[in-house]
């Protein structure tokens, strides 16, 4: 009897392995915010000198100065406590936010993320079950002809899914979840098949997929730029990436092209309400037209209470698209223009807010929509007053 149910147990147990083993998937590093990371003090990484459990980003930053002093200044540092995320967040109060945004907690029943002020922190990123999480041993590590006297600094544990966008896709892409799921956590969560932030995508899509990583573009490891992770926020890196050039088509026209260079994926792309916005200027200082680079969505019918329908559609993609053969990206638009003027100003601004929130929002312009640059450029005369364009 208790032999035969055994047996029973056991074939079980061997099938649920068969069919574990045939899903083969490896344990995500994130959730796409569907689960909060819990840290248990076991799973805190000990201190190569003192072995006392390394429970802060500070602990870190004594031997990896160059990493902890650019990540200190990142957006992933930020990433709670910014004052952009902080507005929307309070109209947006969902515990789903916060997993991505500061994912750490002490237990799962925690409402509190742990070290909040740390964001998507050196623990989010490298500490796994008491292991520093690395895409392959470093050279002084145990393994190799270089084993020194003293050993590797730390136990780690080696998953390639460093090395490349497998890392970032648990928080760059996801889709949106349904309205009434968006308050809960866990399986409770349901997400739908609209997409609401697709960098890892976008990127699998251009040019430099296969031929440089998020991290080579992002992270710069092993130079005196490691873990900055510049981004819309790199305005001067914006200024140098992104170029405007103007001219004349015909007497009545002119042609603005907006340029990217060197970008892995759409621009704008992430965060749903980011718009590259170009203002172009007439010689009386008046606003003659402004274009607006996005990703356009429009809302669902019947979604806010819905378990099922996501709360908006992505209809448009007017960016900068992923770029091709060339690694270049650019867009064209033509404009009316009076044929006696002689030059066009353009403004180019990164916006992170949408219309209504630019109207309600407490900060000030310079924090929501930062200027690019401003530019003057000339234009050849009009040939041919006569000529008709
Ligand atoms: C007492 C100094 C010390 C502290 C504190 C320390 N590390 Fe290290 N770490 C090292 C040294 C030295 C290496 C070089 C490789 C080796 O010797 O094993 C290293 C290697 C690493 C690597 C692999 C580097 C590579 O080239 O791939 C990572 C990742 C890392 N540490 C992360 C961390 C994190 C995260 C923390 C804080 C939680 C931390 N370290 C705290 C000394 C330290
Ligand atoms: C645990 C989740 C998480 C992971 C993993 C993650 N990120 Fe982020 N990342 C975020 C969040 C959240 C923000 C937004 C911070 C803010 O509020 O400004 C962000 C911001 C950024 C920014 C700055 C964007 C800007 O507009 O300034 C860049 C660049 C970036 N991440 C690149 C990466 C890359 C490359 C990887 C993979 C190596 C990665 N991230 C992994 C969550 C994550
Ligand atoms: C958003 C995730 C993320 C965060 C936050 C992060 N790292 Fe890393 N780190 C990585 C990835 C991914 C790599 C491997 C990059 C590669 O080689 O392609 C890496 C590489 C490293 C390396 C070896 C390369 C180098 O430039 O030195 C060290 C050391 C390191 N990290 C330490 C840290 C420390 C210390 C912190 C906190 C101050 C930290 N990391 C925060 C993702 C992160
Ligand atoms: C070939 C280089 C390159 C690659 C590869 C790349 N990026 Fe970027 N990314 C850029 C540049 C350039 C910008 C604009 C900021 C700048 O000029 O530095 C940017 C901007 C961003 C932003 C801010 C977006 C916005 O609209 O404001 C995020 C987030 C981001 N990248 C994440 C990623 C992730 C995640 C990956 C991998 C899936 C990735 N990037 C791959 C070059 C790259
Ligand atoms: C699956 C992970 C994830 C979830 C869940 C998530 N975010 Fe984000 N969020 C990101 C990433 C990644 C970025 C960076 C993209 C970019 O810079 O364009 C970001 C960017 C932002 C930004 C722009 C910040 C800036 O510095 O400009 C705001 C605001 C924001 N998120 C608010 C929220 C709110 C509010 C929620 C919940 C309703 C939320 N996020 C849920 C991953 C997430």
């Amino acid at each position: 009897m208790y032999a035969g149910s055994f047996k029973v147990a056991l074939a079980l147990l061997a099938l649920s392995q068969l069919l574990f083993c045939q899903k083969s998937e490896p344990t995500p590093l994130f959730t796409k915010g569907v689960f909060p990371l819990v840290m248990r003090p076991a799973d805190f990484a000990a201190h190569p000198k003192t072995g006392a459990a390394m429970q802060s980003s500070t602990d870190c930053a004594p031997c990896h100065e160059t990493a902890y002093r650019n990540w200190q200044a990142s957006r992933h540092r930020v990433a709670l406590t910014n004052e952009l995320y902080r507005e929307s967040h309070e109209r947006e109060p969902s515990p789903w936010c916060v997993n991505c945004h500061a994912p750490l907690r002490l237990s799962g029943s925690d409402s509190k993320p742990y070290r909040e002020e740390e964001g998507v922190s050196c623990l989010v990123c490298h500490v796994r079950e008491g292991k520093i999480l690395v895409k392959k041993l470093p050279q002084t590590s145990a393994g190799g002809s270089r084993v020194t006297h003293a050993g590797p600094a730390h136990s780690y544990s080696v998953d390639n899914r460093l090395g490349d966008e497998r890392f970032c896709e648990g928080c760059h892409e996801f889709n949106f979840p349904t309205a009434a799921t968006a308050m809960r956590e866990g399986h409770a969560l349901h997400y739908t098949d609209q997409p609401m932030q697709s960098t890892v995508s976008e990127y699998r899509s251009s040019a430099f997929y296969g031929n440089v990583t998020c991290s080579g573009c992002h992270l710069f490891p092993y130079t005196p730029d490691s873990h900055t992770f510049p981004g819309g926020h790199a305005i001067d890196r914006l200024k140098k990436d992104l170029r405007v050039e103007v001219a004349r088509v015909s007497p009545g026209r002119i042609a603005l092209k907006l340029f990217a260079s060197g970008v892995g994926h759409s621009l704008p792309t992430g965060d749903l309400f980011r718009t590259l916005r170009v203002r172009i200027i007439d010689p009386a200082s008046k606003l003659a037209e402004e274009i607006e680079l996005r990703h356009y969505f429009e809302p669902i019918a019947g979604a806010a209470n819905s378990t099922t329908l996501p709360l908006k559609r992505r209809v448009r993609e007017e960016t900068l698209p992923p770029p091709q053969a060339d690694y270049i990206s650019m867009r064209e638009f033509t404009v009316t223009w009076p044929a006696s003027a002689d030059r066009v100003v353009t403004e180019l601004y990164i916006d992170y807010l949408n219309h209504m929130s630019t109207i309600t929002t407490r900060l000030p312009p310079h924090m929501t929509r930062p200027l690019i640059k401003r530019e003057t450029h000339r234009l050849a005369p009009a040939r041919g007053a006569d000529a008709k364009g």
